[in-house]
């Protein structure tokens, strides 16, 4: 800690006040390029460029073609709460512009050597001025094209303990190049280049539509969902991404409040909740959310990165947003696809790798034995091996038509010999180790999880079930007495009447004992002790965590009552569940959120056997 200099109080120099501002502003790399390109969307640019080397520490460089700087008003652009964007606090109220504090340039020239060359449409030279640790070095007339070029060097070299705290350079580079993903998504209308060491990582023209722009940046190739809505004074537009396209972080997330990119607890966990238990714990889902608000609803203001921000009635937001997007993922199509780590070039590889560059299938060696074009008859293959061959399109004997847009059945005709089909768009191919259940549709291969599939199915069914106390129970032939814990006794006396109109019959029988005379119908098969004991017991613990009984009663009936992985099904029950599963909700998980079925494309197949 500094000595105390005595009670003498005078006002830093200039150029300390802007170093410690430019301690809060700048906090690493990627946020001299957010100041940057956004003052360069703020001049009107339609055309920006992002160069960056060694990850920032040797150069960031930013080239727009917005509207210059006059001569007589750069050097002012660099001193201390200048700006061109509000005149009063007021203005505040309807800020269209990404800036307004005037901090920006002042705090990266204090400390970095910053170059800016810059031009009005309207001078026919252009000027460029030097400054190092925020001293003023040169100025002088230059021969430039209209817009502005900034070059930031040696970025925190008179800032060791910043300099220190940076993070390993391909940190800085994943967020650098995360910044430079989110403005290009906020702002499709900017043409938008990013090169980081000396790789082309994207280029993105002016004038896109979102649509294009967030594919680009995080769809891999994949179809996102698209989010529209409205939620009374603010507007709701985006694409997210399938469900089987979650990632361990946030990295792929990018919300916007009126094209600002920012950081939004709230809004993340309402995006989150939006895909219930489509995805599973501690995964995040992909996409690009964009809100737009009255700017007098939203108070910029709040953070000194501007990263965070305050908005008027956030709860209701909250509540529609997770509202529009669960609606928007109810679409059919959004199905789970093996995960081909080597195939699928994603946002985390950013940073080290391209954004776009394909892994290329050699390294995965290809199955001895078989070469390729050798002409191998699969049909023959599956005689020998006593595989049920696929049947093809035209020969399937469809007992059911599901239209593969809203997943609703649509037509449904008698099942015949043993139902190896279930609709038009899905056949049954077979069963594999009495867990997994074979389908094809079209060109893609869909592997069923039997017991993840029936739990879903069980689930939805007996939620519906409890909803209307219309769950079916199976009197006992002999009543039987279960002895509970305190614990158990206290749990049940609350919830003895759900229990009851559960499927459950019973009653008090004295002391800790209790008198069970009926039990769930698809749960007749089990001990009728152990599973009021086991359903007691989960009830338990979801009434422990706060959760929502009802929920957790479907869902511990559902799983007690599921097929078991290893308890064989006949064909007309592997058709009849998936037929099912196609008619729930959320047919991509259980309840507990693993998948309930994985697509294989042939696309895919065709990558992984080198058929690119
Ligand atoms: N690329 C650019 N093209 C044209 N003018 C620019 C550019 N960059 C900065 N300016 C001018 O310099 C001024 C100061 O920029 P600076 O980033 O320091 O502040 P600001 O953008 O107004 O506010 P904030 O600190 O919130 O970013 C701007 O108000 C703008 O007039
Ligand atoms: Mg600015």
């Amino acid at each position: 800690m500094a000595k105390p200099r005595g009670n003498f109080i005078r006002p830093l120099p200039e150029r300390v006040i802007n170093k410690i501002a430019a301690g809060e502003v700048i906090e690493r790399p990627a946020a001299v390029v957010k100041e940057l390109v956004e003052n360069s969307i703020d001049a009107g640019a339609t055309k920006i460029d992002i160069v960056i080397e060694k990850s920032g520490s040797k150069l960031i460089k930013v080239i727009d073609n917005g509207c210059g700087i006059a001569e007589d008003q750069v050097e002012i652009a660099f001193s201390r709460h200048a700006t061109s964007k509000i005149a009063s606090f007021d203005d505040l109220n309807a800020l269209y512009s990404y800036g307004f504090r005037g901090e920006a340039l002042p705090s990266i020239a204090s400390i970095s050597r910053l170059r800016m060359v810059t031009r009005t449409r309207d001078s026919r030279i252009g000027t460029e001025i030097i400054y190092e640790g925020g001293v003023l070095q040169s100025r002088q007339p230059v021969a430039a094209s209209p817009g502005t070029t900034i070059e930031v060097e040696n970025l925190f070299y008179n800032t060791p303990a910043r300099r220190k705290f940076l993070k390993a350079e391909s940190t800085e580079a994943r967020h650098i190049s995360r910044t430079a993903m989110a403005l290009a998504i906020g702002r499709p209308d900017v043409g938008v280049s990013y090169s980081l060491n000396d790789r082309r990582i994207f280029t993105v023209p002016p004038d896109s539509v979102l649509k294009d722009r967030v594919t680009e940046m995080i769809g891999a190739g994949k179809t996102l969902v698209r989010i529209k809505g409205d939620a009374g004074p603010v507007k709701v537009t985006g694409y997210i991404g399938t469900p089987d396209m979650v990632q361990n972080n946030r990295y792929g997330q990018f919300l916007f409040i009126n094209s600002r990119y920012i950081y939004s607890p709230s809004l993340a966990h309402a995006l989150a909740a939006g895909y219930g238990d489509l995805i599973p714990r501690g995964t995040y889902p992909v996409g690009a959310l964009l809100l737009t608000v009255d700017a007098a609803e939203v108070d910029v203001n709040v953070h000194p990165t501007k990263a965070e921000v305050r908005l008027s009635g956030e709860r209701d937001v909250h509540d529609a947003v997770y509202r529009i997007v669960k609606e928007s993922l109810q679409q059919d199509g959004i199905v789970p696809s093996l995960k081909s780590s080597s195939l699928k070039p994603s946002a985390h590889n950013l940073g080290g790798s391209t954004l776009r560059g394909r892994a290329s299938p050699s390294g995965q060696g290809y199955i001895p034995g078989i070469t390729r074009g050798s002409g191998l008859d699969m049909d023959a293959l599956a005689d020998i091996h006593n595989v049920p061959r696929v049947p093809q399109p035209s020969e399937s004997k469809d007992i059911i038509r599901v239209d593969r847009n809203t997943g609703e059945i649509m037509e449904t005709a008698e099942a015949q010999d043993g139902a190896a089909s279930v609709s038009s768009g899905f056949s049954l191919i077979g069963r594999f180790s009495d867990l997994y259940l074979l389908l094809r549709s079209g060109d893609d291969l869909y592997i069923v999880d039997q017991h993840t599939a029936h739990e879903r199915v069980l689930y939805e069914e007996t939620l519906v079930k409890l909803e209307n106390s219309a769950v079916e129970a199976q009197t006992l032939l002999f009543p039987n007495q279960v002895e509970l814990n305190p614990e158990q006794m206290t749990l049940f006396d609350e919830i003895k009447d759900m229990l009851n109109g559960s499927g459950f019959g019973v009653s008090h029988f004295g002391g800790r004992t209790v008198n069970i005379e009926a039990i769930p119908s698809v749960l007749s098969h089990k001990s009728s002790e152990k599973v009021f004991l086991k359903v007691l017991d989960d009830l338990a613990s979801e009434k422990r965590a706060g959760g929502d009984l009802k929920k957790a009663m479907a869902q511990s009936i559902a799983c007690r009552s599921a097929v078991m992985a290893g308890d064989s099904m006949t064909d007309r029950e592997a058709v009849h569940l998936v037929t099912r599963l196609l008619r729930c909700d959320n047919k991509y998980s259980c309840p507990h959120g693993r998948p309930t079925f994985v697509k294989i494309t042939r696309e895919d197949l065709d990558k992984q056997f080198g058929r690119t």
